[in-house]
């Protein structure tokens, strides 16, 4: 099942957001700022933009802790880049000012949230995320273009998969408006810390989970919605080099009808063992295959996973174990945009093993080539050092909508400036 197949009922509540109730929160001894805005009305996209301007005119204020509406000076200031070395940044945290909180009410509504000064959130130790994993995350990026502005890519994708595994997890979750709205503040609020063009991306977390107390195995009564962000660089040390990567023949990452087919917080940490376990041994990553005949291709711990064979490309079918990645969806286009074709089905490991070129895609990984692959202690190489023609090709084509180099013909990026 293809996540844009959702049923009406998930795809919003009409953007209503109510007042917030979440106390003023602290940080170190500095009192935190705090950002209310009025509703949030449907379809109110030129008084989002006045909104969002007005915030990024206040809030970015340098070393303040006060929030005040700023002078334009001000906000020509602080559209400045974060003063760090940007030819160097990782794929760790490195969170930026700002983060967006907000909470739903007890009839699942979720309130008109707040930017806060990234920090520390309270918790109580009955959460429901904290006993029993009702969690959820998003991952997503956003790139700045050479002339300053902003892109996101598909974010309204992200927002319905968070709904359907808000489903799958008995959560209330935010609308599409409300998760797109936030995101852009969020984003805004941290414009400085969008890398410059080619020095990599601002990644953006957005949060879902179970804040309320809980102590009989039951759906919390509350739910905080969060968002954070972080400048990174590439997500594996290879850079973009090719992947040496491993088939685990004994952990699984998904069953059939658990959750491996939505972000499940809880999904992650099981792979944890078996990751480290591979990257003690130099490789960069563990690929999984199906819990059930251990011979079907599934995906990598974060990535999903293509093969090329007679310039045909296929990748493993969705069907409830293996993440519906935005990326998978959108290379599948693009590629069939370019002539060719894309078969969405089984792979058997043993195609995997004599294929031409596979590569995994993932908004951390992007496009990357797979250099080798090592399945029961037998190592298979793929050509030209797994640098694959149909990668490249794809590569530059995605990240060209992506960063605003090429034009952007599908409609996929979303201009935060
Ligand atoms: C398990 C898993 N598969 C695939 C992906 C790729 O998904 P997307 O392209 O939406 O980032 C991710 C990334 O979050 C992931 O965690």
């Amino acid at each position: 099942m293809e996540f844009t197949l959702v049923p009406r009922h998930l795809r919003g509540n009409g953007g209503q957001l109510l007042s917030s109730p979440i106390p003023p929160a602290f940080y170190g001894d500095r009192r935190l700022r705090r950002f209310q805005f009025s509703t949030f009305p449907k379809n109110s996209s030129s008084q989002i933009q006045n909104n969002l301007h007005s915030m990024s005119s206040s809030v970015l204020m340098p070393s303040s802790t006060r929030c005040e509406v700023s002078s334009a000076s001000t906000f020509q200031e602080v559209s400045d880049l974060a003063d760090i070395n940007w030819d160097n940044i990782a794929f760790s945290p490195l969170p930026a000012d700002f983060m967006y909180v907000a909470k739903s009410l007890e009839d699942g509504i979720f309130m008109k949230g707040e930017l806060q000064r990234f920090g520390p959130i309270p918790m109580s130790p009955c959460a429901g995320i904290l006993n029993y994993g009702q969690g959820l995350f998003e991952g997503m990026k956003a790139y700045r273009k050479a002339d300053g502005s902003i892109l996101l890519f598909r974010p309204e994708e992200n927002a319905l998969r968070m709904r359907i595994g808000a489903e799958r997890m008995c959560m209330r979750a935010p609308t599409v408006e409300h998760f797109v709205d936030a995101v852009k503040q969020t984003v805004l609020a941290n414009k400085r810390w969008v890398p410059p063009p080619g020095k990599g991306a601002l990644y953006i977390r957005p949060l879902l989970m179970g804040s309320g107390p809980v102590l009989g195995l039951a759906p919390a009564p509350e739910y905080t919605f969060i968002i954070f962000a972080s400048p990174v660089g590439n997500y594996f040390k290879e850079g973009l080099a090719p992947l040496n990567l491993i088939i685990d023949t004994e952990m699984h990452r998904a069953i059939p009808g658990g959750t491996g087919g939505i972000k499940a917080i809880g999904n992650y940490s099981p792979v944890l063992k078996a990751q480290a376990i591979a990257k003690n041994k130099g490789y960069s990553d563990v690929l999984y295959l199906d819990s059930v005949h251990k011979k079907y291709v599934e995906e990598v711990s974060s990535c999903n996973v293509f093969v090329v064979k007679d310039n045909i490309i296929s990748t493993p079918e969705i069907k409830g174990t293996i993440l519906p990645g935005i990326t998978r969806k959108s290379v599948i286009e693009v590629a069939r945009r370019q002539g060719f074709q894309v078969e969405e089905r089984l792979v058997d490991v043993e195609e995997l093993l004599s294929a031409d070129e596979v590569f995994c895609t993932g908004t951390a990984v992007v496009v990357s080539p797979v250099g080798s692959i090592t399945y029961l202690e037998k190592r298979v190489e793929y050509g030209n050092k797994g640098v694959g023609i149909v990668a490249q090709q794809l590569y530059s084509a995605l990240t060209g909508i992506q960063t605003g180099l090429t034009k952007d013909t599908m409609g996929w990026t979303m201009v935060v400036d």
